[in-house]
């Protein structure tokens, strides 16, 4: 083997090495450190370094430098001509000697020449220079041949792209963390909107202070405690908040009257859901059921609620809790015409509704909620800063509450599937009533 091609298989090594190094998760400091190591191992020299160049600054910011000296700058600016010159040039390698026309070389001439650096490659990728690679004076003393400089443009080429590559990275990565930014401040904003919303409905109904809010915050529970995501949860929140969007055009005196009011007034008020989705429909939501929830959030699986009558399956999931929410609200709120229930009543209440007007697995989801809370296994307290500490200390409510869950279990279809299986095996389960 002549030395020729011990020389040619050592740079290959090299060569195959920094890609690899290029390639994998290593940091890019470490990165561009090996390669400079590298690069002086296969052609033989003891000085050298590596930069990076931003071009918003014009300068060459060195990244790993080997033997250069604590005075060695670590930043150079490059002028317009040099940029020029260097970018019509590409990824050449340019002898400093050689080289003294341009501002660059002129400049820092004194650094380099006490390094005996001889070799200055422009680091270009895409039109662009992304850094550059300094060499000094090889060990043998000898003068760089072409083929030395053939295999320091090789790993330019890689050391190039993996500057270009972090570039580009470090770009995305700003501009994800802007559209974050921006995205949680449209986010935040809607937010802000649906409770003003809320409040300026909940405003004209002053025997019902609060009321879109709690219905935001129970609707929110409930969710929760389907198992829904962030995103379905804070959906729900905002259907309940919204769901009453629609009084905002009843006369005050209909909605504020401290009677029971007559078949007209009422048929006014009734009105509310469907011009509460006439005013959410054109909005565009970020959580699509919220214009739904408000049309349909007085149906009853029954079929007899309003405005169209629909039954179980035709209502939507979302209108589905809302209702839920809004019942136990006005169920748990002083009314004009109507005292708060006894906390007790109202689980008896929801109890005797399910199935009529409630669904199943949401009253069992929210008397779940509650039970936890009763039960200290949920410490956020939320029933407790919305119904009050009193209300939910009533006596023996954890027990009630238990109870009623326990009369409710085997009518979900959850329930009856995996009784069935654990009786009488695969069988059973096929001539189960659909729901
Ligand atoms: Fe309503
Ligand atoms: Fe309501």
């Amino acid at each position: 083997m002549t030395n020729h091609d011990t020389k040619l298989i050592h740079a290959f090594g090299a060569l195959a090495e920094l890609g690899q190094e290029v390639a994998n998760k290593n940091s890019f400091q470490e990165t561009i450190r090996t390669s400079l190591h590298l690069i002086s191992g296969a052609i033989g020299i003891m000085r050298g370094g590596i930069a990076r160049y931003s071009r918003f600054a014009h300068e060459l910011n060195m990244l790993a430098v080997r033997a250069l000296g604590d005075d060695f700058p670590l930043t150079m600016n490059l002028t317009a001509e040099d940029e020029r010159q260097f970018l019509a040039a590409g990824m050449t390698p340019i002898e400093v000697s050689q080289a003294q026309v341009l501002p660059f070389f002129q400049v820092y001439n004194s650094s380099f020449e006490g390094r005996r650096l001889e070799l200055f490659i422009p680091l270009v990728v895409r039109d662009e220079i992304v850094g550059s690679i300094f060499l000094g004076e090889k060990a043998s003393g000898e003068p760089y041949t072409s083929y030395d400089k053939d295999i320091v443009c090789a790993m330019g080429q890689h050391i190039g792209v993996a500057i270009a590559q972090r570039n580009l990275m470090a770009e995305i990565e700003r501009r994800a963390d802007e559209n974050r930014q921006l995205f949680e401040e449209m986010r935040s904003t809607y937010h802000d909107t649906v409770r003003a919303f809320a409040a300026a409905i909940d405003c004209k109904d002053k025997y019902t202070e609060g009321h879109s809010v709690r219905v935001g915050k129970f609707s929110e529970i409930i969710a929760g405690e389907l198992g829904w995501g962030t995103e379905e949860v804070e959906g729900a929140a905002v259907a309940g908040y919204l769901h009453d969007v629609g009084k905002l055009t009843v006369e005050r005196k209909i909605i504020n009257a401290p009677y029971r009011i007559n078949a007209k007034e009422s048929s006014e008020l009734n009105k509310h859901p469907s011009v509460g989705f006439e005013i959410l429909q054109p909005i565009h939501h970020p959580y699509t059921d919220v214009p739904l929830a408000a049309k349909y959030h007085h149906e009853r699986l029954d079929g007899r609620g309003y405005p169209d009558g629909l039954y179980d399956r035709e209502i939507p999931f979302i209108a589905k809790i809302v209702n839920l929410a809004d019942s136990f609200d006005a169920m748990t709120t002083d009314r004009p015409y109507k005292a708060r229930r006894a906390a007790h009543a109202v689980v008896e209440d929801l109890h005797r509704n399910t199935g009529k007007q409630f669904s199943p697995e949401l009253t069992t989801a929210f008397l779940t909620g509650m039970h936890r809370e009763l039960k200290g296994e949920d410490r956020s307290k939320r029933f407790r800063r919305l119904l009050g500490r009193d209300y939910m200390e009533a006596e023996g409510l954890t027990e009630k509450i238990r109870y009623t869950l326990n009369e409710m279990a085997p009518t979900t279809p959850m329930t009856y599937v995996a009784a069935a299986a654990s009786v009488g095996g695969d069988e059973t389960v096929l001539h189960l009533p659909i729901h």
